[in-house]
């Protein structure tokens, strides 16, 4: 049997075709665009999604035998509001998950609702990025787009539904909305009323690893695949990475460079970050997880490889860096403001510490390393709440790079386990379709007999004291630029 794991990410689809015993058959990526309408405004239109998927999925099965297709599953990028009209038409375009333009109404629902009461009902507080803030927004903003909402969805549900006609999504993504009691696992009645929705505007939620329906007779006749090709719920791309690099169960740890940088902690019991610094979600395994999600990561290095250093060429810039943990210069990754720890999407990026004996190397190596202590700071909150981790799995476009890597195990001291396939995030939704098609007994029999660890990165004790002491200074950056971010908005 072959099984289907679609990523739907924010710079692309990407989509993995995986066997019975976990082996990837093929793995292709379609690119859509992103607006950034205003200043910390980003935006996708579904419809590209969608139309990318589709296309992905034929290049995807080409040469296969399309016989051999038994499920289909997701990881897909969080929070993202998609809107649809009682036609099921997208009303507006999607809002996604780094978009910093509901301070207003983040800061409504935190201060006057009242952090204590959002966590008793969701176990989490208000950040920019979620959901709920979202359909704030829009409410105040575009009433008329409010009023036409029959549905509210996520971006992986919206191709969901395309395929099977399901208004359906899953435990784990419905946890970023700010609209799910995640200890309960149902939507939250007080949430709802708090927005001024009804809770049937919202999907039927599933466990990630169970099937919402089969393909609808005419996608599967375009796509050339059966109609029995069951689709299962899938997953937030954090939790469906974490189940491609087998973070499941307790205690264990996922690191994501992606466009976001997010630190997953899973856990066998409910529970809550008392300084509302990681996120309480449940996880695709049946369980829960905490996290901390930087908005900015691999897209740090994208953007001053590409937009400023102007080259393609990462590896050849990365070969110049020689002198891990003596760099007098830091960088602050906050291109797109900052989630975990900070919660401010006013939050800007900063070079500080150049010289005139400064290099190119130097900035670059800034760059990754500002990426790692940025990670290190939700490590931190996670260490203050008495957890323990030795060591991490790691996945994204970033963990493509040795150095990277090598910074991140350095910085945040702990020993980073590479998996077979950085594919995290379509490799879990490969795994999760493959549970919903009873190939695996559950998710953890998936990730025990799939993933598979071919290196250990270990920390360099000498060069972790130096990070160590860098950190120190790192630390002291961003509350003294605080009150500039808030000048120059
Ligand atoms: C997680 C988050 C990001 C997106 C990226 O809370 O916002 O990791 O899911 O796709």
């Amino acid at each position: 049997m072959l099984y289907i794991g679609i990523d739907l990410g924010t710079s692309a689809v990407k989509l993995l075709l995986m066997d019975q015993d976990g082996k990837i058959v093929n793995v292709v990526s379609r690119e859509y665009p992103l607006y950034f309408p205003h200043p910390g405004w980003s935006e996708q239109k579904p419809e590209d999604w969608y139309a990318q998927t589709m296309e992905g999925i034929r290049e995807l099965i080409r040469d296969v035998d399309k016989a051999q297709v038994a499920g289909i599953s997701f990881g897909g990028q969080m929070h993202g509001l998609v809107i649809l009209d009682q036609d099921d038409n997208v009303i507006r375009p999607a809002i996604l998950w780094n978009d910093g333009r509901t301070t207003e109404e983040t800061d409504y629902l935190n201060n006057v609702i009242g952090k204590e009461k959002l966590s008793a009902y969701t176990a989490n507080i208000a950040f920019a990025g979620f959901t709920a803030p979202k359909i704030l927004w829009v409410k105040k903003n575009e009433p008329e787009n409010f009023a036409k909402i029959s549905k509210i969805m996520l971006p992986k549900d919206y191709i969901a539904y395309k395929l099977t006609g399901v208004h359906c999504t899953d435990v784990s993504d419905a946890s970023g909305m700010l609209l799910f009691d995640v200890k309960n696992r149902r939507w939250s009645p007080e949430m709802c009323e708090i927005c001024g929705i009804n809770m049937d505007q919202l999907a039927a939620c599933y466990e990630s690893y169970e099937s919402v329906g089969t393909l609808l007779p005419k996608i599967a006749e375009e796509l050339g695949l059966s109609a029995d090709v069951k689709v299962a719920a899938g997953a937030g791309d954090n939790a469906a990475a974490a189940v491609g690099t087998g973070t499941v169960g307790d205690n264990m740890c996922n690191i994501s460079l992606g466009t976001s940088g997010t630190i997953f902690i899973s856990s066998g019991k409910f529970g809550v970050d008392k300084f509302n610094a990681l996120h309480s979600f449940a996880h695709a395994d049946g369980s829960y997880h905490l996290m901390g999600c930087m908005l900015s990561a691999a897209s740090c290095n994208k953007w001053w490889m590409d937009e400023i250093i102007g080259t393609k060429d990462y590896g050849a810039e990365q070969e110049n860096i020689e002198k891990l943990g003596e760099n007098h210069v830091y960088y602050l990754p906050y291109l797109m403001g900052e989630r975990s720890p900070h919660n401010n999407p006013n939050a800007r990026a900063v070079f500080i510490g150049m010289t005139m004996d400064t290099t190119r190397a130097d900035m670059t190596q800034a760059v990754l390393e500002g990426v790692a202590f940025a990670l290190r700071d939700s490590l931190e909150v996670a260490r203050s709440l008495g957890i323990k981790l030795e060591r991490t799995k790691i996945c994204g476009g970033g963990a493509k790079s040795p150095l990277w890597k090598k910074i991140v195990a350095n910085v945040l001291n702990l020993k980073v386990d590479v998996i077979e396939s950085e594919e995290g995030p379509a490799m879990g939704g490969a795994m999760l379709a493959a549970v919903a098609c009873g190939g695996f007994k559950n998710v953890e029999e998936a990730a025990a007999r799939v993933v598979k660890i071919v290196d250990t990165v270990e920390p360099d004790p000498e060069l972790a004291a130096k990070y160590e002491a860098r950190y120190a200074q790192f630390k002291e950056i961003y509350p003294t630029c605080k009150p500039l971010f808030e000048m120059i908005k």
